[in-house]
């Protein structure tokens, strides 16, 4: 991703702040300084950014005016991830920052855990886990299998197609909407395609979620979205926060007309105390973990700190 076209410096040590936890590698660069500092607090970064010509994070850390502003000298930006809708594109542009995410580590990583939470949800998973540590040993809970059912996937980018073929090792029957791929990359993955997000979620027995948050996709999958689906589905988003409604999600777990979701990102993370979705039945969440596995972090981190080092070199073909 390429907001702008940093100038060179003459400086002859750049300074890399990381300041979020990821498995950044080695730190050792000639004519670099790279410091590590895992959660750094807001206001740290607030007071630190002066010294540094590149801040790289996840998504945790939010890129916003006040903390671009922060950093005189800032010229790139590097998201340890795919998704950039925690770093403010426009500011950015405007001071010319670069702003760079490594797209390729962690995308086999969060497929692998939206499959987990359609798996996990389909058998009761966390129900009966939270049953059987009361000291009960209820055989009540009924599953869905699988095989033969048809999985609603939004969004067939990196993820979604992975969690595509995932699903048709399982058996599965896989219908996609995405507007914005063409359709070879249906074919070459055996998706049906779904011509309207009503006609997909009208088709499915389960959904998942695998757009971007942008302004298009936030709420996207609403109170009448989930209406639309057949009684007794299932929904995972492993995505982002707010492309399904967490109020409408709730909802849709308390009235029963879901069968049972699974959840790894919240629109404010952590959630508050008394966030809805925290009650809500049938419901599986992890704390945005799409991305933690030892290997998706061994390569967020060694691809990004290696873009970012090339864009400060002025390599920007690297890095773009
Ligand atoms: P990608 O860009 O490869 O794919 C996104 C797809 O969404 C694209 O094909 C795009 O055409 C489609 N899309 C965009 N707007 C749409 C709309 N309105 N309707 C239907 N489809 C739409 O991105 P990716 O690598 O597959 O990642 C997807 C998202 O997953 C990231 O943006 C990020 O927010 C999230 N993510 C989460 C975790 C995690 O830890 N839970 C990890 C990695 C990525
Ligand atoms: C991403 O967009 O890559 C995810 O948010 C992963 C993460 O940084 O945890």
């Amino acid at each position: 991703m390429l907001t702008a076209v940093p100038t060179a410096s003459a400086k002859s040590v750049l300074r890399v702040l990381i300041c979020d936890e990821m498995n950044p590698g080695p730190l050792d660069f000639e004519g670099f300084s790279i410091e590590y500092v895992p959660n750094m607090p807001r206001e740290e970064i607030l007071r630190r950014l002066p010294e540094f010509d590149a801040l790289i994070t996840r998504s945790r850390t939010r890129v916003d005016p006040e903390l671009l502003n922060a950093g005189p000298n800032l010229r790139v930006v590097g998201r340890g991830g795919v998704g950039v809708d925690n770093i403010d594109l426009d500011a950015a542009s405007r001071r010319g920052i670069l702003v760079l995410n490594a797209p390729e580590s962690n995308n086999v990583s969060a497929a692998e855990l939206a499959v987990t939470h359609l798996m996990a949800a389909a058998r009761g998973l966390t129900r009966s886990d939270a049953s059987t540590r009361t000291g009960k040993w209820d055989r009540k809970f009924l599953g869905i299998e699988l095989k033969d059912k048809t999985l609603g996937i939004v969004g067939l980018g990196r993820i979604g197609s992975i969690v595509a073929t995932r699903a048709q090792g399982l058996r599965m029957k896989v219908v996609a909407y995405d507007p914005y791929i063409g359709d070879a990359n249906f074919a070459r993955l055996e998706v049906q395609r779904a011509s309207s997000l009503a006609e997909l979620l009208t088709s499915v027995d389960f959904l998942t979620v695998h757009t971007p948050l942008t302004e298009e996709t936030s709420a996207m999958i609403g109170r009448d979205e989930l209406a639309m689906l057949r009684p007794g589905a299932i929904v995972v988003n492993a995505a982002r926060g707010g492309i399904v409604d967490e109020a409408a999600l709730a909802e849709a777990l308390h009235s029963g007309h879901l069968f049972a979701a699974g959840i790894d990102v919240f629109a404010e993370e952590p959630p508050a105390k008394d966030h809805p979705l925290l009650t809500a039945p049938n419901l599986g969440i992890t704390a945005h973990l799409g991305a933690n596995t030892f290997e998706a972090q061994e390569r967020v981190g060694a691809e990004i700190v290696d873009r970012v080092l090339a864009a400060l070199r002025g390599d920007v073909s690297r890095g773009a």
